[in-house]
């Protein structure tokens, strides 16, 4: 079980970049991530696409064409050898002035970090965890739009603090004018009236990928989908919820604040929509 980083073409065990990189001194850089299954990557156009739209959308040249990243990334997964990956992809925008403003950096650092497969505990999926309705404010799309997948999380890594200080797993945030969003790495579902209802993009969220599979899933398999904008009030007599993510796939959510959702355990619609998710995992 070994990682690799691949900075810039490089491959090594181990890789430093300047302590005058944007990315690490002001969170300028984009990121990805991206799994494998039976070793192949999973969704990587659409990963790719999403990373380019961030890098468009904060003004970020990246210096390879998606086939040379899909080449780099592919060199990467097979020096470190895992059975199965965790890859990160990183754009930063590269060494500048120690200055916040962006043009002196003329060279974006290009790294990919591949790991063994992160594992969620089995007990996840079986039982589902809790989340906390947390007072941490999801960033308003007028400010950090958190449809771009950048490297500033400080705003989820305030949020899981607060939902960590609760004994729970993760934090589900609102937007400032008080509407559902999503979680710290993970967008939110849930079912009501045997409905499978998530936050439209438009209360401020990342378009994840796993979300556009369910949301497709669902579609073609007869669940009514909805999405919309909704207070909190909204979860009070749900049936089911869960919440996905490239890496967490699809991993119930049982209790809110503690309290159980319907009989606290994973429901009918989310066991389908697992199970269906797995089908599509093992059709790439
Ligand atoms: C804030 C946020 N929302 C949602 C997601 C899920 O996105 P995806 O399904 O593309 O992994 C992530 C993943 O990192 C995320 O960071």
């Amino acid at each position: 079980m070994t990682t690799r980083i691949n900075l810039n073409g490089d491959i090594r065990q181990d890789a430093h970049i300047s302590v005058f990189d944007h990315g690490f001194l002001f969170g300028d850089s984009v990121y990805e991530v991206i799994s494998t299954h039976h070793g192949q990557l999973c969704f990587a156009n659409e990963h790719l696409r999403r990373l380019r739209s961030s890098a468009q959308a904060i003004s970020l040249d990246i210096p390879l064409s998606d086939e040379q990243m899909i080449e780099e990334i592919h060199k990467t997964v097979e020096a470190a050898g895992n059975p199965e990956s965790y890859i990160r992809v990183v754009v930063t925008r590269g060494v500048g002035a120690m200055d916040i403003d962006p043009e002196t950096c003329t060279q974006p650092n290009v790294l990919i970090f591949v790991k063994p497969a992160l594992q969620y505990p089995a007990e996840n999926y079986k039982d589902g965890i809790n989340v906390a309705l947390v007072s941490v404010k999801r960033n308003p799309k007028e400010a950090l739009n958190p449809g771009i997948k950048t490297g500033n999380y400080l705003n989820n890594v305030l949020a899981k603090v607060e939902a960590r200080k609760s004994g729970a797993a993760d934090a589900l945030m609102l937007n400032p004018t008080g509407q559902l969003t999503e979680c710290t790495t993970s967008n939110f579902f849930f079912i009501r009236d045997q409905r499978l209802m998530t936050p439209s993009l438009n209360c401020g969220i990342l378009s994840g990928i796993t979300r556009e599979v369910v949301l497709r899933l669902a579609r073609e398999n007869g669940v009514l989908v909805e999405e919309g904008e909704w207070p909190p009030d909204v979860l009070q007599n749900v049936e089911e919820a869960f919440i996905t993510g490239t890496v967490k796939m699809i991993m119930p959510v049982t209790s809110l604040d503690g309290k159980p959702i319907g009989n606290g355990k994973p429901g009918p619609i989310t066991k389908m929509m697992m199970r269906l998710y797995q089908d599509v995992l093992k059709s790439l």
